[in-house]
């Protein structure tokens, strides 16, 4: 995680980002603090790195990179407004031993890729290219499968889509292609079909240990159907990031994968 110091909105580049609407810094650091101390309470280890000023959008970890084993892809970020984050990012992990390797394709990390602990689902049409998945294959020698993200409310796959669990996952159809869905059908895994409302609080951003699942507090329909399939809903406030089009996950990297 990243620690918010410098979080705001003063530039947008997805359709939830309004610099016309002010963010409160102090809720901001206390929403993001409190998160950090829910993982800790759910048994977590969190590495916490320091943000730079003039770049907001350093708390939304998950677009860091990708991490296998010792190795850290750095995410290469469509937006000039976030690439100067890769270098920090560089370092970051070579500061804690992990070997960086780089793309050559715009990837914006597990916010684009999400591990169901056989295959790397990836999502095109927004952010990362298209071809970003052939490269996290080379470079990290994962399976990928990349899907089309069709709505821009949802822009990064993992607005759109979370893993709950090896066998469950949780998504919003309307995010995907008709040919995207039928690639996620042919995965075998249980899905459970949240709706757009829950999906528009981001209650898809959420991080699951395959039992505890970290989620936005007011996605309620999606918590009950959490706890229909036995999973333990652990709401969080994360309101202040949503105007930024960010939400738990986006403020978490996993780092032991
Ligand atoms: N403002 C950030 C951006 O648009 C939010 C990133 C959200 N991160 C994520 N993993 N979905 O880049």
């Amino acid at each position: 995680m990243c620690r918010p110091g410098n979080f705001e909105v003063y530039y947008s580049i997805n359709r939830w980002m309004d610099v016309s609407v002010e963010v409160n810094a102090e809720l901001a650091m206390s929403q993001w603090e409190n998160l950090r101390q829910t993982y800790l309470k759910l048994g977590h280890t969190v590495e916490v790195m320091e943000d730079v000023p003039g770049l907001p959008d350093m708390v939304f970890t998950a677009n860091a990179g990708i991490v296998k084993g010792n190795k850290a892809l750095i995410s290469k970020f469509r937006s000039e407004y976030r690439q100067a984050e890769e270098a920090y990012f560089a370092q970051w992990f070579a500061a804690q031993g992990f070997e960086v390797v780089h793309p050559k394709l715009v990837n914006e990390g597990e916010g684009d890729f999400l591990w169901t602990g056989s295959v790397m689902l990836g999502g095109s049409g927004f952010r990362s290219e298209l071809g970003a998945g052939d490269e996290v294959t080379e470079l990290l020698g994962l399976p990928t499968e990349t899907l089309e993200l069709i709505d821009p409310r949802w822009y990064h796959i993992d607005t759109a889509l979370t893993i709950l669990d090896e066998h469950t996952i949780a998504l919003v159809p309307e995010a995907f292609s008709e040919r995207s869905r039928q690639i996620l059908d042919g995965l075998g895994l249980q899905q459970i079909h949240v709706s757009v409302e829950d999906a528009e609080w981001f209650a898809l951003n959420a991080v699951s240990d395959g039992k505890n699942v970290v989620v936005a507090e007011q996605a309620v329909s999606f918590q009950a159907q959490l706890r229909e399939h036995g999973f333990t809903p652990v709401p969080v406030d994360i309101s202040e990031f949503l105007k930024s089009g960010g939400g738990a996950k986006c403020c978490t990297l996993i780092l032991n994968r």
